[in-house]
């Protein structure tokens, strides 16, 4: 199935997670692969009142954003297509599927999806200072669990694939600065 035109058919698929879904594999995966993605960057530009914050005091969560010349690591796992119903309900708050070329570690490149939240939904945070998202990170909590654990399990996580994302290492430490 590797290097064939889509490496995805009819049952199955192939998506790629750069946040929560790299550490966190609440469902059945048939192949998995460290991967990267090029042309996009990972940001903490969007909120969550349903996971990690609430309606009230909402968290910060990843998305993509396209930026030339950068590139996400992650994790690619091939799925069966009704994996993605559960997907679509744990990332209901904003995310909508993408279809996106990936170069798997393996040497192979594939068809994939991912979930991105664009600038237009309505869960949107965007930029702000460093000290500002640490604070609101810090400080918030949701059905998941702390939104603080959300960052620094994905720093972990980044860590084993051996990413250096200046994004996620700098909010990390302003976070472990401000829970300290
Ligand atoms: C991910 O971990 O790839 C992911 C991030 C945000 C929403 C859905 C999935």
């Amino acid at each position: 199935m590797h290097g064939s035109g889509s490496d995805n058919d009819g049952d199955r698929a192939w998506v790629f997670g750069y946040g929560s879904l790299i550490y966190k594999v609440d469902f059945p995966v048939l192949e998995r692969s460290a991967a990267t993605l090029n042309g996009w960057k990972r940001r903490f530009w969007q909120a969550s009142h349903d996971h990690r914050g609430t309606p009230d005091a909402p968290g910060r969560v990843v998305t993509l954003v396209p930026e030339p010349g950068a590139a996400c690591r992650g994790m690619a796992y091939r799925v069966d297509r009704d994996v993605f119903d559960h997907l679509d309900h744990r990332e209901k708050n904003g995310y909508g599927r993408h279809r996106v070329r990936l170069a798997l570690d393996t040497g192979y490149e594939i068809d994939s999806l991912l979930y991105v939240a664009e600038s237009d939904n309505p869960a949107w945070l965007g930029p702000a200072p460093v000290a500002a998202m640490a604070d609101q990170i810090a400080g918030a909590r949701g059905p998941s669990g702390r939104n603080a654990d959300y960052l620094l399990h994905l720093a972990d996580a980044l860590r084993d694939l051996d990413d250096h994302d200046p994004h996620v290492f700098e909010l990390e430490e302003a976070v472990r600065r401000v829970l300290a």
